[in-house]
């Protein structure tokens, strides 16, 4: 994701420095080419070694040091980044930058440069709290410069409070988010729905499907990532909220059509990969039902979400899911036509690696004229962003719109 991409990670003297090692691995392993800055409080903490092992490159920790190449380090690191990471923060290099004084590498460095800046800061709450601090935060903030606000919870002094360095994979999250694709969703909002729904039947028991939500979490992170405004309607799924997306969290299929109906109108795509119950117990009874000899559920039939919508609004592009377990084109031709839908992505329930509950899925996509894609088994992150390529080109066709 971040194949060539030149990555600045600068460390401030925290205890929570050893962190940022973490983070290093992590930017590496997605193919960035990581250069660390670590101030002299930092070198305190944790060893340039560390750094120097894990980013492959030379760390740098002191504006005089002996220079190994002709080029005047600050600035040519600062010309090369496509992005600067700085975690922990510390309040003094807040403070630093916030008032324009370069006064070792680091805070020189992030002067000088035109590329995007992140601060993942970390201190004691009481720091974090400071009306200083905080005004310093919106004034960057104001000026575009990137915050991850730290976490909640027992802080290395023994306080508890808000000043936890963020999770390092939320860090890299909006790295990803901020250099890790082109926008070229800016300006579409984009409504997904995702996981199972559950039609209660009683206090205790409901009628529900084996969906994960896993695709429809897919699709709206990549929707982010490519600077799509995303709202996600979700079923109940075991998965980590997404930030920076919308989220509405739902039980019921009604739930969910409420919801999309909510909050579709001025959608320019809505993609339905939600596992929605087709039927819902007739009655939901308020005692919890007691064992008897025979027992049928009366069922009645839900909405369907898509159908309803496509009554409503022309202009959407609008992406549905189908899966079963026979006849896959068969019955895709016919729903993308039953449902007007510009795309339908169908599914084998049956095929190992794809379907419910994998990381993994096997898909064909179906248009409004029929054309089929066949695609071999990837990861739902890699077809999500396959989808969002062929709702770009639909959205296009169907708006004369540059994107
Ligand atoms: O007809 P079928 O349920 O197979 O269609 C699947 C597609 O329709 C999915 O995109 C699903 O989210 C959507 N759907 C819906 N409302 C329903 C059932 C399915 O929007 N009640």
């Amino acid at each position: 994701m971040l194949k060539g991409k030149v990555i600045v990670v600068g460390v401030c003297g925290g205890i929570a420095a050893y962190k940022a090692a973490d983070l290093v691995s992590k930017l590496k392993k997605l193919n960035a080419e990581v250069h660390v800055i670590m101030t002299r409080s930092a070198a305190e903490f944790i060893s340039p070694l560390t750094f120097q092992s894990l980013s492959q490159n030379y760390v740098i920790t002191d504006m005089f040091q002996e220079p190994r190449t002709w080029e005047i380090e600050h600035i040519s690191l600062a010309q090369k980044a496509d992005l600067f990471v700085i975690a922990p923060a510390t309040a003094n290099m807040i403070g630093k930058v916030a008032n324009g004084i370069g006064d070792d590498m680091l805070s020189t460095t992030v002067m000088a440069t035109k590329s995007p800046v992140v601060f993942a800061p970390a201190m004691n709450c009481n720091m974090y709290e400071n009306p200083i601090v905080q005004q310093n935060i919106k004034y960057l903030e104001s000026l575009s410069y990137h915050f991850v606000e730290p976490g909640y919870g027992r802080l290395a002094c023994g306080d508890m409070g808000r000043g936890k360095l963020a999770k390092v994979d939320d860090i890299v999250e909006r790295v990803i988010e901020i250099i890790g694709y082109p926008k070229d969703l800016k300006d579409l909002k984009v409504l997904v729905s995702a996981g199972p729904t559950r039609e209660s039947l009683d206090p205790v028991r409901f009628i529900t499907n084996y969906s994960s939500g896993k695709m429809g979490y897919a699709i709206a992170r990549a929707a982010k990532y490519r600077g799509a405004d995303v709202v996600l309607v979700t079923g109940p799924t075991a998965l980590e909220p997404i930030a920076g997306v919308d989220t509405i969290k739902v039980n019921s299929a009604i739930e969910m059509y409420e919801a999309v109906m909510e909050h579709s109108g001025d959608a320019s795509v809505v993609i339905k990969s939600a596992a929605v119950s087709d039927y819902r117990p007739a009655a939901v009874h308020e005692h919890k039902i007691k064992k008897r000899d025979d027992f049928n559920i009366p069922l009645v039939k839900n909405p369907d979400i898509l159908l309803e919508l496509s009554k409503k609004a022309e202009n959407q592009v609008r992406v549905g899911f189908s899966m079963e377990t026979r006849d896959l084109e068969k019955y895709a031709r016919e729903k993308v036509l039953k449902k007007n839908l510009d795309l339908i992505v169908a599914n084998n329930l049956l095929q190992q690696g794809a379907g419910f509950g994998v990381d993994t899925n096997i898909v064909k996509m179906i248009n409004r004229q029929g054309d089929i894609e066949s695609f071999p088994m990837m990861a739902k992150d890699e077809l999500a962003h396959i989808i969002l390529d062929r709702v770009r080109e639909i959205y296009k066709e169907k708006h004369q719109a540059h994107l």
